[in-house]
């Protein structure tokens, strides 16, 4: 039988060089599964990006660096017991590996039609890439999100891909900023205010790739 578990004596290597690299977190291809991805939090994040008073609160969190990882699972777990199936338009949470970066999230990689990693809807819009066949996938992803529990923290155009794959065909993928961020979890208690801020948080993002498609020049 395969083994899918770490032995307590097992860490994860991550030498190599990170894939991507966003503000929170560095991402690494998972050695040997080009399937793959695993997320870590960048060493210095806390020290650089909790400052002052709100940075002073922050790291009062129980959970400090690893929120983020908490919300990955939380909104995994709140799909799966909507009996929704991840993949389709949110990256596919996949499990935890502890490697020598500390706890590392691991998720399914999204790629493109070319087989490599997605690219983002920024690069799409900057290059003038954006078009109706697009917005016409953006409709579609914002309905799916209605149609599910998922709560959508912060949404920005860094963090959904175009994705493709021989299940889903073309299609936008979150795959960042996933989960409540309030203080008081009001999407978590009310749906229907989930909705509302999912329907405004798309709202804002279209309003920007309006904005800098505009100013983009087509290829
Ligand atoms: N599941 C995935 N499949 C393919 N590429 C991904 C995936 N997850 C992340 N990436 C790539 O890695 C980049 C950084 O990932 P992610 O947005 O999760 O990091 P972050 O540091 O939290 O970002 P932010 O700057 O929004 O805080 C993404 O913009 C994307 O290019
Ligand atoms: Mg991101």
């Amino acid at each position: 039988m395969p083994d899918h578990f770490q032995r307590a004596d097992q860490v994860l290597d991550l030498g190599g060089q990170a894939s991507a690299s966003g503000s929170l977190q560095k991402v690494y291809p998972y050695p040997g599964r080009e399937d793959l991805l695993i997320k870590v939090v960048r060493p210095n994040f806390v020290a650089e990006r909790w400052t002052g008073l709100r940075g002073a609160i922050k790291r009062l969190r129980r959970l400090g660096a690893l929120t983020g990882a908490s919300r990955v699972i939380m909104e995994h777990l709140a799909l799966r017991n909507a009996g929704v199936k991840p993949g389709r338009h949110v990256q596919e949470f996949v499990g935890l590996v502890e490697t020598t970066q500390g706890v590392g999230v691991v998720v399914r990689a999204v790629r493109g039609r070319d087989g490599r990693y997605a690219e983002t809807l920024r690069t799409i819009v900057k290059e003038g890439r954006f078009g109706p066949d697009i917005e016409a996938m953006l409709d579609e992803f914002e309905a799916w999100l209605l149609s599910t529990p998922i709560i959508v923290g912060d949404l920005h155009m860094g963090n959904v891909v175009l994705g493709f794959d021989g299940e889903h065909g073309e299609r936008l993928v979150l795959i960042d900023g996933m989960g409540e961020k309030n203080f008081v979890p009001l999407n978590t208690w009310f749906p229907v205010l989930n909705r509302a801020n999912t329907r405004d948080r798309i709202r804002r993002m279209r309003r920007i790739v309006n904005a800098k498609r505009a100013a983009a020049s087509p290829r």
